[in-house]
């Protein structure tokens, strides 16, 4: 069921648990994570960044793709299809592809830009139901040719933006995309506090979901955290997964070749992530 994700992350809220927003590239990405959701009867997101939307050849292709896959392998819980990270134009291409959900990244714009800009996205995402992510202090790292130095949210300008009455929240606590460098000094749960306390029941965004552990990601839910990004995770165990394959000569074995049998081990590796994932982020039978 295509859904916006603005029940989902309510429910969550309430329940102290988050819902796991996955980056997809390509149909096996797709499939792996909607066929895990299913299995383990939790709601979903799927996150699409502008790179992968044009890699898959445009939103329109996805929104088409997730749509007809909901139906023909009959995935009953619900799924939001997410712009991760929106550009002020990338967020009307897919309010008009069929998105259920978008992000409207304006971390980078000015405060009053960032206000304006959002202000008339929520509208827009009113009159058609959509759910509208919105985004203060940068996330840091990089992903997607996105860049961001990751700076902590002023807590002040939180509450302007939650105000508008966006259904979701990303600000940055010290979190960064990719994987964590070695002497990162963690989540900055003081400054997740302090916007928690601003924008109250607004259901908190944490990006940067790959390599944050596992006391973090549990503290960062019980402070108000109801949705958490994962992309780098799934593309390194994909990775693994195939390499282990070829080097062990497999696609020279038959027809090892295929690319349905050459893909299989990723496709799997990456529902075994997203299993674990929801697992620890509590998901796992909300649907
Ligand atoms: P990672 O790539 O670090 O998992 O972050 C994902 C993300 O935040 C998508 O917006």
């Amino acid at each position: 069921m295509l859904v916006s994700a603005k029940e989902m992350l309510a429910k969550a809220r309430d329940g102290k648990y988050a819902v796991g927003q996955f980056n997809i590239n390509n149909l096996e990405w797709t499939k792996s994570v909607l066929l895990t959701a299913e299995e383990l009867k939790s709601p979903v997101i799927l996150g699409v960044s502008e790179g992968a939307g044009k890699y898959m050849t445009g939103f329109k292709t996805v929104a088409a793709m997730v749509k007809a896959m909901i139906e023909e392998l009959g995935i009953t819980v619900p799924v939001a299809l997410h712009l991760d990270h929106g550009s002020y134009e990338g967020c009307y291409k897919c309010i008009e592809a069929g998105f259920s959900s978008i992000m409207f990244d304006g971390s980078h714009y000015p405060i009053d830009e960032n206000v304006a800009k959002t202000q008339e996205l929520v509208k827009i995402c009113e009159e058609k139901g959509l759910s509208l992510e919105a985004e203060v202090g940068s996330i840091g790292g990089e992903e997607d040719g996105v860049v961001g130095l990751g700076e902590c949210a002023d807590p002040a300008e939180c509450k302007m933006v939650a105000d508008l009455g966006v259904t979701m929240l990303a600000a940055g606590i010290g979190n960064i995309h990719g994987k964590y460098p070695e002497n990162w000094p963690g989540l900055r749960f003081d400054v997740l506090e302090a916007i928690k306390k601003e924008v109250g029941d607004m259901p908190l965004v944490l990006h940067g979901g790959t390599g944050i552990p596992e006391d973090m990601i549990k503290k960062a839910i019980s402070l108000g955290v109801a949705k958490i990004n994962v992309n780098t995770e799934c593309q390194l165990s994909f990775a693994e997964a195939t390499r282990k394959y070829i080097e062990a000569g497999k696609d020279l074995e038959g027809k090892g070749f295929d690319p349905r049998k050459l893909l299989a081990p990723g496709a799997e590796a990456i529902k075994q992530t997203v299993k674990e994932k929801m697992e620890l982020f509590g998901s796992v039978g909300k649907a």
